[in-house]
């Protein structure tokens, strides 16, 4: 029988990507004592107040059917959120509400793109990416970050990646893997460029809560004369630790919304209520959670960096953002997955090959901040000592 070439596109995509994460499962489920620095999970439950108001909502009744583009309740939260963030009154017409920001992805760029159409994503990106643009017959374009710019996206090497067939510039700020954050002057200047060649933004925000101190979120949907152009995809799964309530959501424009809302009917038919009694009683007013796991992952970030200086071979890039470090290893030598193998097999520490993540970061591996304070300096510990072998060999 027959086969949709979706499927053909977007076959082999995950589990490669994840080969050093698998073995080191395999390792754990033999009771090998693994450190696993390879997923982005937050390690903090999901606060009470919140499995809470979706228990209660469940005890009154809230297991019904939704509307297709969400709950009021949530909605008018989410406009007050964007509202307050943007300057602009932003109106609950402005988003619908979905399972999670991987679902507003797939949403908004099954609306945006198709066969032969290109998407400028930034080289490294976030391991889903390629398979989303994938799954809609586009092709991705990889635009290389620079170490030189803290791997914030160059509006210049954007705008040289614009061929006629580009319809979006995705972007992702804060970013996975570098913690790169746009300042609002990069984003203007990619903006820009969008204006020039009437381009979709496309803006992943999940990370929006964990900016370090120093640095400030900016967001082209907050600049007036790009929100037109730009779509918004987010969710609450890193900013209130509950990734397994896959409570997201899509913004845009009022008249781009209305004309995505068919197709989010189509795929979804609406949302769990509960779970939108949750979002709405989240998004109403500030969790400790949230400040407690960037302040965390600062930390823990600077610890990294502290603990890896000066190994020779190492190269520590300090995120803005986030709950991951990079570290360039391919002064040792050899590339990010030939380090990551030999660091599970010769120290049971697991990281993620840079590869995963594009081309531009194969000298890398990325190592997840979500695991306690000792954990994570023992892995240092014993990264350091992989690499100091390495060297003398
Ligand atoms: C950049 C980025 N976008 C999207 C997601 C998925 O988020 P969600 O759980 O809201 O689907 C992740 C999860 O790690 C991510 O890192």
């Amino acid at each position: 029988m027959h086969l949709a070439s979706i499927l053909d596109r977007v076959a082999g995509l995950g589990s490669d990507k994840w080969r050093v994460h698998i073995r080191a499962r395999q390792m754990m489920n033999r009771g090998e004592a693994v450190i696993l620095l390879t997923i982005g999970e937050p390690d903090q439950p999901t606060p009470a107040e919140l499995v809470d108001a979706a228990h209660r909502a469940m005890r009154a009744g809230r297991t019904g059917y939704s509307s297709g583009r969400g709950e009021a309740s949530v909605l008018k939260a989410l406009a007050a959120k964007y509202s307050a963030r943007s300057g602009r009154t932003i109106g609950s017409d402005q988003f619908i509400w979905v399972p999670g920001t991987q679902s507003a992805l797939f949403l908004l760029l099954m609306a945006l793109v198709e066969t032969g159409d290109e998407v400028i994503v930034a080289d490294p990106c976030y391991a889903t990416y390629h398979g989303l643009v994938r799954a809609t017959g586009a092709t991705t374009v990889p635009v290389a970050l620079r170490e030189a710019r803290g791997f914030r996206l160059d509006a210049d090497d954007v705008a040289r990646a614009v061929t006629p067939r580009t319809r979006v510039i995705f972007l992702n700020s804060p970013h996975n893997p570098t913690g790169a954050v746009l300042s609002r002057d990069d984003i203007r200047a990619i903006g820009e460029v969008a204006k020039a060649h009437d381009l979709w933004i496309l803006s992943d925000e999940v990370y929006e809560s964990l900016v370090f101190a120093g640095s400030t979120f900016a967001s082209p949907f907050d600049e007036a004369d790009l929100a037109e152009r730009t779509v918004v995809a987010s969710s609450l799964s890193k900013s209130h630790a509950a990734p397994g309530f896959r409570a997201g959501w899509c913004a845009g424009s009022p008249a781009f919304i209305a004309r995505l809302l068919p197709l989010a009917e189509t795929m979804l038919f609406g949302a769990q209520p509960f779970i939108a009694d949750m979002a709405a009683e989240a998004l109403s007013r500030d969790f400790a959670i949230t400040a407690q796991m960037r302040d965390a992952y600062a930390a823990r970030a600077r610890h990294v960096a502290e603990a890896l200086a000066g190994v020779p071979g190492l190269r520590v890039h300090p995120p803005q953002a986030g709950m991951f470090v990079m570290l360039s290893v391919d002064g040792l030598g050899l590339d990010g997955e030939a380090f990551a193998f030999r660091l599970l097999d010769e120290e049971q520490v697991a990281v993620m090959p840079g590869a995963a993540f594009g081309d531009a970061a194969a000298g890398m591996v990325r190592l997840s901040l979500t695991v306690p304070d000792a954990a994570l300096a023992e892995g240092c510990t014993r990264i350091a000592a992989l690499a100091r072998r390495l060297r003398v060999r």
